[in-house]
């Protein structure tokens, strides 16, 4: 593990070019990197992981004009969107060129782009002097790492090299939005906003798989929809209803063994069980940096259950939401 700085960067940029995987930090979840022309390089990506060989990657980017000789075309509405949200927390899905290799896109004809802000990232980028495909650092089906610390946990003895930027700025991965289908179809929410994205393209699709289970047969429009996904080793209850509600639900419980609560800052004090904190009640943004350290507290304290407190679904809320009901396998009580 290493601090940002040029001794760093020159190692990562090293590494990459002997196709390597090395750990950045982004100003969503860390990511694991490697040479997106090279794929044997990307291949002990999804080995790192354990990531499913049908899941695609986001090739990371430092410039606008990168984007040229990886997509056959870059349409107007692309770029519009590229020039307001990056470099960004924003995945924009086109139709790929011939230049990218399978390993990357699983061999799907479109290609996820995204241009990073987090120094370090673009730095790695520059020195690396290559595209990145970089899925987020952690083990596949566990929560995304927020920090060098979760990165380490992860991949101890699996990469050569985690850059140690602190903690992430948003917490929670990019939004992902595809421009290569008849309508802009956002597939996962992120800190690029629905209002956002609108205030560009007009109204856009929302796909189903955002808050909705995907049915028996159902195709995802993005493979990772398919998966479950951020999930702690403990079960994960979305509790819909007030904090007195989930005080008296949990007094109705016939044990309380191994169970635990995922509640706000401010929440009072008033719960039978073990509180682990995931942002301010009426900030998502806060929520957002906060949720994947949370789901990992929750199995470092040995945790069987959590009962989670419903956050907002407005703004950045909504990628708060989708984590978390994912996290929870869609499973929630609620009271209305
Ligand atoms: O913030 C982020 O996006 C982080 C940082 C490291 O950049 N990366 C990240 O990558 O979250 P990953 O691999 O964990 O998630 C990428 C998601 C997956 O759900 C994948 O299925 C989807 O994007 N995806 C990638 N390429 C796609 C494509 N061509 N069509 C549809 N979905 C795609
Ligand atoms: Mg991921």
């Amino acid at each position: 593990m290493l601090t940002p700085g040029e001794e760093s960067y020159s190692l990562a940029a090293e590494l990459i070019s002997r196709g390597e995987v090395v750990a950045i930090p982004t100003e969503t979840v860390y990511g694991l990197a490697a040479n997106a022309y090279d794929s044997c390089a990307v291949e002990k990506i999804f080995s790192a992981k354990g990531r499913p060989q049908d899941n695609p990657l986001i090739v990371h980017i430092a410039h606008i004009e990168d984007v040229s000789e990886l997509v056959c075309e870059f349409p107007e509405s692309a770029q519009r969107l590229a020039a307001a949200y990056w470099p960004g927390p924003l995945t924009i899905i086109l139709k790929k060129s011939d230049k990218v290799c399978d390993a990357v896109t699983c061999g799907m004809d479109t290609l996820a782009l995204r241009m990073p802000s987090h120094s370090v990232a673009r730095a790695v980028i520059e020195r690396a002097g290559v595209p990145l495909a970089a899925p987020s650092a952690n083990l596949s089906g566990s929560p995304s790492p927020t920090s060098a610390a979760h990165v380490l946990a992860d991949m101890d003895g699996r990469i050569p090299l985690i850059i140690d930027g602190g903690e992430c700025d948003f917490g929670v991965e990019s939004t992902v939005i595809t421009l290569a289908g008849e309508m802009p179809v956002l597939l996962r929410p992120g800190a690029v906003t629905v209002p956002m994205l609108e205030a560009v393209l007009g109204e856009i699709e929302i796909s189903s798989a955002v808050l909705a289970e995907l049915r028996e047969g159902e195709r995802a429009e993005s493979p990772g929809m398919k998966y479950r996904h951020y999930s702690p080793s403990a079960k994960v209850i979305i509790f819909d209803g007030t904090l007195q509600e989930m005080r008296q639900y949990l007094f109705s419980l016939d044990s309380l063994d191994g169970v635990c609560a995922l509640c706000f800052d401010d929440d009072a004090d008033i719960l039978p069980v073990l509180r682990i904190n995931y942002g301010m009640s009426d900030d998502s943004i806060s929520q957002s940096q906060h949720l994947f350290a949370a789901l990992r507290e929750v199995d470092n304290t040995g945790a069987k259950v959590a009962y989670a407190r419903c956050p907002s679904s407005e703004g950045v809320g909504l990628a708060v939401m989708n984590r978390l009901l994912r996290a929870a396998g869609f499973e929630r009580v609620s009271l209305k």
